[in-house]
């Protein structure tokens, strides 16, 4: 959510039309159960802080609970304080009108197909009908289609020249070009914010969008590291010209002659000819070297406040009755499987395994989560204890506590009555094991052999 709050300060949506594609950013639909409070929660501080950034409208994606949202997506927006973007879903358009002093108005059409209207008969027919009904001078489309049948779309309707989507891994800078249309593709979740941005000559007789762009994100980005790299020549003579060790003063010289190379081998940007059209994109990653913006950055700080009270309440009889009647297994069959039974339950016959398991890192994983409060934050227990919502596990955070840490039977499995002399059954230690919480989000490249070797209970 740090990203939510970054995003704010990159982008505010100061046009009428400002919609943002929040696939994958609000409550999946397998949450439907009664943990989802803090999720729901959570929406609803990330719909409200788009609505004070200024985006009106919002597409939620294929994964989120369409129909839910659907369904209450009035009474929730009308709850909330402050402006929330309205939800979209289903299939429709609107157009706004961008004024212009002494020019007539842009007509910016926005046209949205939501998961649930993929295989409806015919959606090139809709999209036609639906793009004559109202004269607007262009037309993004928001959606979630997949490539293959957008781009078969976009050849049959040529009226819409902008495309909006996300599809799974990580985005590139390069807008992709489709017949006359240019689609651009978020990012996942907060890692980025993607810049489109289109310009074109204004004309007292009319505002049709040209057919030919020049494509000047290459330049842009040549500006960029112009100036990056001339800031760093200019931190760097400063440190130089300070008393300083000479050792260091030689390894800066180095460092400077090689930025002072990069810099002469860039090549010249071009620049637009004037009065020509352009398209420029780019994506801005959203990390440390962007601030948070204030305010939505206090509403953040709130949520997260507010999850003990909130989840507190949740009982360990409720979540777990949830979670059978979703596995379609009972009250008995969860009473039989083998507990789950922390690692003070293991110290006294293996002491040796204790001991080196209490160097690791995942010995402090609880600890990770008391200095920001969010020992009870349904987004983050699961992987910083043993058996959250599992067999022999637990499901209220408030006992979160009683399974602190990644522990011995995170590797071995629920010991059950193993440690009253009972038979282990064990499993076997294979990379899935660890890849249920380092997944490719937080560690890409995860090196299993490596890993192992710094979190295993065995050797020194
Ligand atoms: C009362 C002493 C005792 C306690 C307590 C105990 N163990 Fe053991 N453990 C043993 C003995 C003895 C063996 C070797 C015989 C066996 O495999 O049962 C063993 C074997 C194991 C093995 C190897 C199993 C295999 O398949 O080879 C693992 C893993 C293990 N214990 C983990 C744990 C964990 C985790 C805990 C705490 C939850 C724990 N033990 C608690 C006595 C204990
Ligand atoms: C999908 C599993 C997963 C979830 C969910 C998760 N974490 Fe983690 N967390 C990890 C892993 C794996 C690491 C260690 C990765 C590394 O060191 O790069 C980690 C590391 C951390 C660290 C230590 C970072 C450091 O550099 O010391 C903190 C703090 C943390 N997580 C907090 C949280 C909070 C707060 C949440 C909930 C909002 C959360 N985590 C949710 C898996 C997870
Ligand atoms: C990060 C994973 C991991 C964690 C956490 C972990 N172990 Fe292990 N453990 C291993 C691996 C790997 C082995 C080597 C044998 C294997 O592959 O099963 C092992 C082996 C063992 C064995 C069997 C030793 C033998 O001679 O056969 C015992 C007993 C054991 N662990 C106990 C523990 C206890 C007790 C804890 C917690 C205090 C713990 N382990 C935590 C990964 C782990
Ligand atoms: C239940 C979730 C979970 C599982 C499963 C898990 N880890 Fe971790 N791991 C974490 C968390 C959380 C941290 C960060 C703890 C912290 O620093 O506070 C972490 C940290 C680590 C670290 C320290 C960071 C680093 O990269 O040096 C290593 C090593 C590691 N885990 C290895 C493994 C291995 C190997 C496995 C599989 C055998 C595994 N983990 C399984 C949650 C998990």
């Amino acid at each position: 959510m740090g990203g939510l709050a970054r995003r704010a300060t990159v982008a505010r949506g100061d046009e009428p039309t400002s919609a943002v594609e929040v696939g994958q950013c609000l409550t999946p639909r397998t949450a439907s159960n009664r943990a989802s409070t803090q999720l729901r929660e959570k929406d609803r501080v990330i719909l409200r802080a788009l609505g004070r950034m200024g985006w009106t409208a919002a597409l939620p994606g294929p994964e989120e609970d369409d129909l839910a949202l659907q369904a209450s997506a009035g009474a929730r927006t009308a709850k909330m304080e402050g402006a929330a973007p309205a939800l979209l879903s289903g299939r429709g358009s609107r157009v706004d009108e961008v004024a212009r002093p002494g020019y007539p108005p842009l007509r910016v059409g926005l046209i949205w197909l939501a998961a649930d209207v993929f295989e409806s008969e015919d959606l090139r027919g809709w999209l036609r009908a639906e793009i004559e009904r109202t004269p607007a001078d262009t037309w993004i489309l928001l959606t979630h289609l997949p490539a293959s049948s957008l781009r078969a779309l976009l050849g049959a309707v040529p009226s819409i020249r902008i495309v909006v989507t996300s599809h799974p891994g990580v985005p590139t800078a390069a807008p992709e070009r489709v017949g006359s249309a240019w689609i651009a593709h978020a990012g996942r979740k907060g890692q980025f914010l993607g810049r489109f941005e289109f310009t074109w000559p204004a004309s007292p007789s009319g505002n049709t969008m040209p057919a030919t762009f020049r494509d000047t994100s290459e330049a842009l980005h040549l500006r960029r590291l112009r100036r990056e790299y001339e800031a760093a020549l200019a931190q760097a003579d400063q440190t130089i010209a300070a008393p300083i060790d000479p050792a260091e003063r030689y390894r800066l010289g180095v460092e400077r002659e090689r930025i002072q190379k990069s810099l002469s081998g860039l090549p010249e940007a071009v620049p637009a000819a004037p009065g020509e059209a352009t398209v420029t994109s780019e994506l801005i990653p959203l990390d440390r070297r962007v601030a948070e913006e204030p305010e939505v950055r206090r509403m953040v700080q709130d949520y997260i406040a507010g999850i003990e009270r909130m989840n507190a309440a949740l009982t360990e009889e409720d979540l777990r009755r949830d979670w059978l009647t979703e596995q379609g297994r009972t009250a008995a069959d969860f009473a039989s499987a083998p507990k789950y039974r922390g690692p003070a339950s293991c110290k006294g016959c293996h002491p040796a395994e204790h001991a080196r398991w209490s160097e690791t890192r995942h010995a402090g994983a609880f600890k990770a989560l008391e200095a920001t409060h969010q020992t009870m934050d349904l987004e983050c227990i699961g992987c910083h204890t043993i058996g959250h919502r599992e067999w022999g596990g637990y499901f209220a955070p408030r006992e979160a506590v009683k399974f602190a840490n990644v522990s011995c039977e995170t590797c071995h499995g629920p010991a059950g009555d193993h440690p009253e002399g009972g038979k282990y059954a064990a499993k076997e230690i294979a990379v899935e094991t660890c890849l249920k919480c380092h997944t490719a989000d937080i560690q890409p490249a995860f090196d299993f052999a490596g890993s192992l070797q710094r979190a295993t209970c065995q050797g020194k």
